[in-house]
């Protein structure tokens, strides 16, 4: 049974904050990719985030804010923070920092940690963040496992029947999650790459990116992740018969004519285009029935690396789900 009514921006802010007052969930657009919102500050708003995405455990969340000075009373900025924090927000850039304490976040939130997960989101999150005045927590709107939605289709058909409200702001323009940086005594650890390209951080901080897993982190300590229910096939050079193809740029894989369905992440080989339809195609190339999804290489400068990521994650043996 279908739940969700799905209402325009245009109309929804009305119905989207009565929901949120009374502690209930709604599907946002963000420029990355559809969030389930709930109050931060409210443990059953933030228990329902959890129930409706059917989360294995519970992963700590994106608080996500309208300002700087309401972000400035949930954790502390040090310069470094506080210069990313104006250089990239509002935008996709999530940072890791030390909370303040008696901040009013809910535990469920951080999954008892002392830092926090904070980011600024443009258009009608942003929006509705100011007018609630409580920070939202918001993990990507799909259930645990599948690809982040990026339509409010998307997001209607996979969680529909488990929360009453989609607001429709059309396909969101990034398309990736954010990038998640932690900050640490003037330190920056990419825990996960995302819609802003880790060189672009490096420019703004002055430092080069500190790699690779520290204890809980990002949501790749799932290895199957973003999963399709085809299997993927990497850096394909030729295509077999019965496979769909997710290309990239101009010069098709060999035996690219027999694939079941081919969908092309950017003609012009641009990566930007290519992280916007990610997502959307590899649930395309999903439904047309084919076992295995071949996907032609992709570099790995500016978002490519966030684009490799999700690739090599959606193609993880599934037993590694959690
Ligand atoms: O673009 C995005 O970031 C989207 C939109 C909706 O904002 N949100 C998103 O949330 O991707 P989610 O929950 O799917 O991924 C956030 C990840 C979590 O998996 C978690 O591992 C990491 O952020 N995270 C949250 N708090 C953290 C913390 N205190 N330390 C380290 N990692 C943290
Ligand atoms: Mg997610």
């Amino acid at each position: 049974m279908n739940l969700a009514e799905i209402l325009a921006v245009g109309e929804a802010m009305e119905r989207a904050l009565a929901l949120l007052e009374g502690g209930d969930v709604v599907a946002i657009p963000t420029e990355t990719v559809y969030g389930l919102a709930g109050d931060a500050t409210n443990g059953v708003a933030v228990a329902r985030i959890f129930e409706a995405k059917g989360r294995p455990r519970f992963n700590p969340l994106i608080a996500h804010v309208a300002d700087l000075a309401m972000a400035g009373r949930i954790a502390d900025f040090d310069p470094l923070s506080a210069k990313l924090a104006e250089t990239f927000w509002p935008g996709p850039l999530t940072l890791v920092l030390q909370q303040r304490a008696e901040n009013g976040i809910h535990p469920l939130v951080t999954a008892g940690l002392d830092t926090i997960a904070l980011r600024m989101p443009r258009g009608f999150g942003g929006e509705l963040i100011a007018r609630l005045g409580r920070p939202l927590a918001a993990p990507s709107a799909n259930s645990s496992g599948k690809i982040s939605a990026t339509t409010a289709e998307a997001v209607a058909a996979d969680l529909g029947d488990r929360i009453r409200l989609v607001v429709d702001g059309g396909a969101t323009p990034v398309g990736l999650e954010s990038t998640i940086v932690k900050v640490e005594d003037g330190r920056l650890t990419l825990l996960r790459p995302g819609g802003i390209a880790a060189e672009d951080i490096e420019a703004v901080s002055g430092q080069k990116l500190m790699r690779g897993a520290a204890g809980i982190e990002a949501p790749g300590m799932l290895a199957s992740h973003y999963a399709p229910g085809a299997s993927m096939r990497l850096n394909a050079g030729k295509i077999a018969s019965g496979e769909a193809l997710l290309a990239f740029g101009r010069d098709r894989a060999e035996g690219w004519q027999d694939a079941v369905a081919v969908r092309n992440l950017s003609e012009a080989g641009d990566l930007r285009e290519a992280a916007t339809n990610l997502f959307a195609y590899m649930q395309a190339l999903d439904r047309s029935g084919a076992a295995t999804i071949a996907v032609e290489p992709i570099p790995f400068d500016g978002l490519g690396e966030a684009i490799n990521d999700r690739l090599v994650r959606a193609a993880a043996p599934r037993d590694k789900i959690a």
